[in-house]
């Protein structure tokens, strides 16, 4: 259930046209190549989940997690890695989903440990992307949403690893919460 502090933002429906616009576009792009699709746990896992169903190519699937240090809700910029991939990411095409692009930290470290494996080419999509919160020049390939600021919850987002559950996304104040 959302608490107090959350005003939804985008309803499950909106998002699942997103979903499916995106899939559609990267269906068309990575026809006839050998794709990996890499989620990035834990944000990415519902958006993830989702995608991958909708694209209609022979995709393969591994997962990164990496984990960005800050106060609740601002980066600092440190990334860790935390889990890497399983497979063997040489000569093939791989695509990065995450949640969001934020200061662009994560995904920048997370693309330039990963160009480092000579992967045919290597891009990334993100379901939400804050554009005036960017501290890099880091830019996703593949973008669901677009929007300007605040904190948000929901489908996979967390707030201190609570509200991941919630079916929409909900802009979220931690100082109106209980
Ligand atoms: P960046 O490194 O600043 O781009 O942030 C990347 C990570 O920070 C994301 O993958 C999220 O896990 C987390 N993050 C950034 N903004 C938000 C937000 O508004 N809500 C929840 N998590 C966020
Ligand atoms: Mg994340």
């Amino acid at each position: 259930m959302p608490s107090q502090g959350m005003e939804k933002l985008y309803s499950r429906e909106h998002i699942a046209r997103q979903v499916q616009r995106l899939a559609e576009e990267i269906s068309r792009d990575y026809a006839g190549k050998d794709l990996l699709l890499v989620g990035v746990l834990n944000g990415a896992f519902l958006f993830f989940a989702d995608l991958v169903r909708a694209i209609s190519l022979p995709a393969k699937v591994d997962f990164v997690r990496v984990a960005s240090y800050g106060s609740l809700t601002q980066t600092t910029g440190l990334v860790e890695f935390r889990k890497d991939l399983e497979m063997s990411i040489a000569d093939r095409h791989v695509l990065i989903v995450d949640d969001i692009l934020d200061s662009g930290f994560t995904l920048e470290a997370l693309c330039q440990r990963l160009a480092g494996r000579q992967p045919a080419s290597l891009k990334a999509c993100v379901l939400l992307d804050k554009r005036h919160a960017r501290q890099t020049s880091f830019e996703a390939d593949y973008v669901g949403i677009s929007f300007d600021s605040g904190f948000v919850v929901g489908y996979g987002l967390d707030y201190q690893e609570a509200y991941r559950n919630l079916a929409d996304i909900y802009l979220f104040d931690p100082a109106q919460s209980v």
